[in-house]
């Protein structure tokens, strides 16, 4: 039976993928290299690092350790100029009553995100008492689309990883959920969620007694 949900934090509860995107799109144009949408969804759910060697394919030099370092840093202050003015209404529609909704139902509630900014957001938005264990990028050695996220966000709640479920808007999301053995909700209409368990097209559309009977 199921026992647990763990959600993902960007995209999924928090309305902050568009200032992500908006943030890498800006360090882009100011590096010269080439952004595309396909660029934008590849980097859902993969950490600082990984965003930028991704937005750094297309670059026409290579960058030092310093110098990438100076970069994810760099585009880290465009996003917290952002997310520093955050309250409870980037909340995407229906976030709070699906969280909710699922300790209602008896189930405990995790976070797994690949965000170093994630306590910040959930205090911001004021739901970080929602939640019975939260994981973040801080917390382990590996990125999405490994395991590790989401088997560390079980064992911090207490159950197994077959008793969870798992939500997520990223391509490395999904996988990082069906690697720890987990069911996936993916959320939104990309091509690239096409492996997931169910989908669902936003939070709001989260019903707990579909899963649960
Ligand atoms: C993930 C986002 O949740 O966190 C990615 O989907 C982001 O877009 C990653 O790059 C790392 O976030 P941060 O806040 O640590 O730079
Ligand atoms: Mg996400």
């Amino acid at each position: 039976p199921l026992k647990a949900v763990i959600f993902d934090l960007d995209g999924v509860i928090a309305d902050t993928a568009v200032v992500h995107d908006l943030a890498w799109r800006q360090l882009a144009s100011e590096l010269g290299v080439p952004f595309d949408n396909a660029t934008g969804e590849r980097m859902k759910g993969v950490d600082r690092l990984g965003s930028l060697d991704i937005l750094l394919e297309r670059a026409d030099r290579r960058y030092a350790e310093h110098e990438r370092l100076a970069l994810a840093e760099r585009k880290n202050g465009y996003y917290r100029e952002q997310i520093e003015r955050f309250g409870p209404e980037q909340l995407l529609p229906g976030a709070r009553d699906a969280i909710a909704a699922t300790r209602a139902a008896g189930l405990k509630v995790g976070l797994a995100s690949a965000s170093r900014n994630a306590s910040l957001l959930l205090e911001r938005m004021g739901i970080a008492d929602l939640f019975d264990h939260v994981v973040d990028a801080g917390r382990i050695a590996r990125s999405k689309p490994d395991p590790e996220i989401f088997l560390a966000a079980a064992r911090g709640l207490g159950v197994e990883p077959h008793e969870c479920l798992g939500v997520e808007d990223a391509a490395a999301g999904v996988d990082s959920i069906l690697a720890a053995g987990m069911a996936a909700v993916a959320v939104g209409d990309s091509p690239a969620l096409a492996h997931a368990d169910a989908r669902i097209p936003n939070v709001a559309a989260f019903d707990i007694k579909h899963y649960t009977t």
